[in-house]
């Protein structure tokens, strides 16, 4: 299966220069989406892993598929004040500006395995706050699985030393 090909991009979204990578047709179609499902729970085979954690929103469509593929919980890490119980907050820079995340304080026991799954690696910020979150609540960050990853954006560099996969790689 080429899922590359069923990732449409549509020029100058969400501002001018952009080239996005939608996931929406890849998603629709029943075969590519159970491929792309398969293919991140393979990927964590062997690591035992107890929570999958995914960042809102399109870390929600990736990650819960894989959490029931691979039989563990699933765990919302939510834009600011959407969580109803207690949160912990991880605020970090952008470009322009600054962003936060939030997790319920009692969403991951400390030992926690916890794969951190999203759509997509761009300058590898969402990510890093997430694992922020979660280390900060005790959880053990295994691995960092994204079904594409913008390669010249190097968000890997700024998530060294994790276990970061990647299905479809943009140079
Ligand atoms: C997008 C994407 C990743 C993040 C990657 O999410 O879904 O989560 O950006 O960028 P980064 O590596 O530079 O942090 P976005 O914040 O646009 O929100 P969404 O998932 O709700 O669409
Ligand atoms: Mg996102």
């Amino acid at each position: 299966m080429n899922l590359a090909n069923k990732i449409r991009e549509i020029q100058d979204f969400p501002k001018e220069g952009i080239n996005f990578k939608d996931i929406t047709t890849l998603l629709k179609d029943k075969e590519a989406f159970k491929y792309m499902v398969d293919a991140l729970s393979e990927q964590l085979k062997g690591l035992d892993v107890d929570i999958v954690a995914g960042p809102e929103s399109r870390g929600f469509l990736v990650g819960a598929p894989v959490a029931y593929k691979i039989g563990a919980g699933f765990v919302p890490v939510r834009k600011p004040n959407k969580l109803p119980g207690e949160t912990l907050r991880h605020e970090y820079e952008l470009e322009y500006g600054m962003d936060a995340l939030e997790i319920h304080k009692d969403a991951i026991k400390p030992g926690q395995k916890v794969a951190i799954v999203d759509d997509l690696l761009a300058t590898g910020g969402t990510m890093l706050a997430t694992a922020k979150l979660i280390e900060a609540l005790g959880g053990e960050v295994v691995s960092m699985n994204f079904l594409i990853e913008l390669v010249f954006l190097n968000g890997r560099n700024k998530l060294e030393p994790y276990n970061i996969k990647t299905l479809i790689a943009y140079d």
